[in-house]
């Protein structure tokens, strides 16, 4: 049966800053405290599965062992059409050690040039987890479709945000005000799902 979240402290399992932003954005105005791995100086968990779920599970599980608190995390990344798919779960690997989106960014746009993609649609996807300390979870997923752009354009989000539109928009998720990009982004739509169920 799904379990319902109660107001306090909820452990965003994510070294990653942008993804703690929207996620206190999105979780605050609900009544949680929302305090992240990075701030509680947790270890980052391999992801070492081939699905979000899967990997999402992993960081969620782990910091719930940690702390003793309710846990939540993101894995979320970027499918694109004409890839197959890919980046998909190896996204943030794709920026390499240390990250380097811009590199990533590029990646994507020379393979795309590589094989004359007409079709520049891709989706984000992101999976939202939550994990009790005593081992109950649930699962969410949401997703934004959109078309990729070259060169790219904003500097107010992060990973792929400069060269993804989103459907019916004409900035990228770089450039828009960072309260648009939360209301529509993926992680608002698992969240929105995930809200239904547990808040
Ligand atoms: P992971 O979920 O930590 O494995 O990493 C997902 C990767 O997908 C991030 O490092 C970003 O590159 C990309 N990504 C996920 N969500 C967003 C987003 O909202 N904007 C831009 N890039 C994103």
């Amino acid at each position: 049966m799904t379990r319902k979240l109660g107001k306090g402290r909820l452990v965003a399992a994510t070294h990653n800053k942008g993804k703690v932003r929207e996620l206190k954005d999105l979780f605050e105005p609900a009544g949680l405290e929302v305090v992240s791995a990075i701030e509680l100086g947790l270890p980052e968990p391999e992801e070492t599965e081939q699905t979000f779920a899967g990997n999402a599970l992993i960081k969620a599980r782990a910091a719930a062992e940690a702390t003793g608190q309710p846990a939540l995390s993101d894995d979320s990344g970027l499918e694109v059409t004409a890839l197959g798919g890919m980046p998909g779960v190896h996204t943030a690997i794709w920026a390499g050690e240390p990250r380097d989106f811009y590199k990533a960014m590029e990646k994507v746009e020379n393979l795309l040039r590589e094989i004359d993609a007409k079709d520049r649609s891709a989706r984000f996807v992101s999976t939202l987890a939550v994990v009790w300390p005593d081992g109950h979870e649930e699962v969410f997923e949401g997703e934004v479709h959109g078309t990729l752009v070259w060169p790219p354009r904003g500097e107010k989000g992060f990973g792929f945000d400069p060269v993804f539109v989103a459907d019916g928009e004409t900035e990228t998720f770089g450039e828009m005000d960072p309260a648009k990009k939360h209301a529509m982004s993926h992680r608002a739509d698992a969240f929105r799902k995930l809200k239904a169920a547990l808040l």
